[in-house]
C-alpha cells in the first residue's frame, strides 16, 4: 500500500509516519529528512538548498522529483509512506507519472486537518533526537528520562532551524498558497480521506488506522 500523508508544518506528517513503519513495514519518504540529510553532508546541493529551507521556502520541483526518483527504484517492503511530498500540483503530477513508471500505484492520500494555533504549538516545542530522528514535544511527548531518546537511548536532542515563528509564518504561506491546492487534487481523483488531525497522537493514528483500512 502506498499513501500520502498531507498536510500543514507541524500536522503529525513525520509523527504517524514512523509509527506506520513500526506497525507497517512500510517505508517513509520524507523529503523534508532527505533534504536536511544532504545539507548536513556539505554537497553543492546541500548549501543550495540550506537557505531555502531555512527561510521556510519551498525547494525547487526539480530537486526533490529526484530524490523521491531515487528511493522509488529501491524496495518497497510494506508500501512507501509519502511525507512532505508531493508540496505543489508538478509534483503531484511528477509522482504520479514515477509511480506509473515503476509498475506502483497511490492507494491513499490522508489530508491531517490542524488549526493555525496547533501548529504553532506543536512546532515551537518540538526536538528530534539526532540518532534516530524520534520526534518528541515540551509539553505532548517528553522521554522518559530527560534529554536520553526512549527509542535508541543516544543523548543528542536536537531542534530545527526552520523551526521558528519567521520560518513558520512563511511555511504557512508556502502551504496554504501552493500544497493546500492538492487536497482537491486528490479529492476529484477519488484518493483523499480527511482526518481531524487535532487530538491525541493515539487518537490521530486511530483515525489513520481507519482511513487506511
Ligand atoms: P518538512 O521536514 O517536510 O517539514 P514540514 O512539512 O514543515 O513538516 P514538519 O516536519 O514540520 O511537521 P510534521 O507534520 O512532520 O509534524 P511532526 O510529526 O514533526 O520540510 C521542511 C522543509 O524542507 C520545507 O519547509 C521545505 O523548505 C523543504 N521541503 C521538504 N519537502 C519538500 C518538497 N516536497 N518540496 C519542496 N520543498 C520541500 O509533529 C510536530 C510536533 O508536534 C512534534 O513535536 C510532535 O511530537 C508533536 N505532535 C505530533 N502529533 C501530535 C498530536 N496529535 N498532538 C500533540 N502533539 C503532536
Amino acid at each position: 500500500m502506498n499513501i500520502i500523508l498531507l498536510g500543514p508544518p507541524g500536522a503529525g506528517k513525520g509523527t504517524q509516519a514512523r509509527r506506520l513503519v513500526e506497525e507497517r513495514d512500510m517505508i517513509q519518504l520524507s523529503t523534508g529528512d532527505m533534504l536536511r540529510e544532504a545539507k548536513d553532508s556539505g554537497t553543492e546541493m546541500g548549501e543550495k538548498v540550506a537557505k531555502v529551507m531555512a527561510a521556510g521556502q519551498l525547494v525547487t520541483d526539480e530537486i526533490v522529483i529526484g530524490l523521491i526518483e531515487e528511493k522509488l527504484q529501491g524496495d518497497n517492503a510494506g508500501g512507501f509512506i509519502f511525507d512532505g511530498f508531493p508540496r505543489t500540483l508538478p509534483q503531484a503530477d511528477a509522482l504520479g507519472e514515477l509511480l506509473t513508471k515503476y509498475n506502483n500505484t497511490l492507494d491513499v492520500v490522508v489530508e491531517m486537518q490542524v488549526d493555525d494555533e496547533a501548529l504553532v504549538n506543536r512546532i515551537t516545542g518540538r526536538f528530534t533526537c539526532g540518532g534516530c530522528g524520534e520526534v518528541y514535544h515540551d509539553d505532548t511527548k517528553r522521554p522518559a528520562k530527560e534529554g536520553v531518546c526512549d527509542v535508541c537511548g543516544k543523548s543528542d536532542m536536537k531542534r530545527r532551524a526552520d523551526d521558528n515563528a519567521d520560518a513558520l509564518r512563511t511555511r504557512l504561506m508556502e502551504y496554504y498558497k501552493k500544497t493546500s491546492p492538492l487536497i482537491g487534487y486528490y479529492y476529484a481523483k477519488g484518493d483523499l480521506k480527511s482526518i481531524n488531525g487535532l487530538g491525541e497522537i493515539e487518537d490521530v493514528a486511530a483515525l489513520i488506522k481507519t482511513a487506511l483500512n
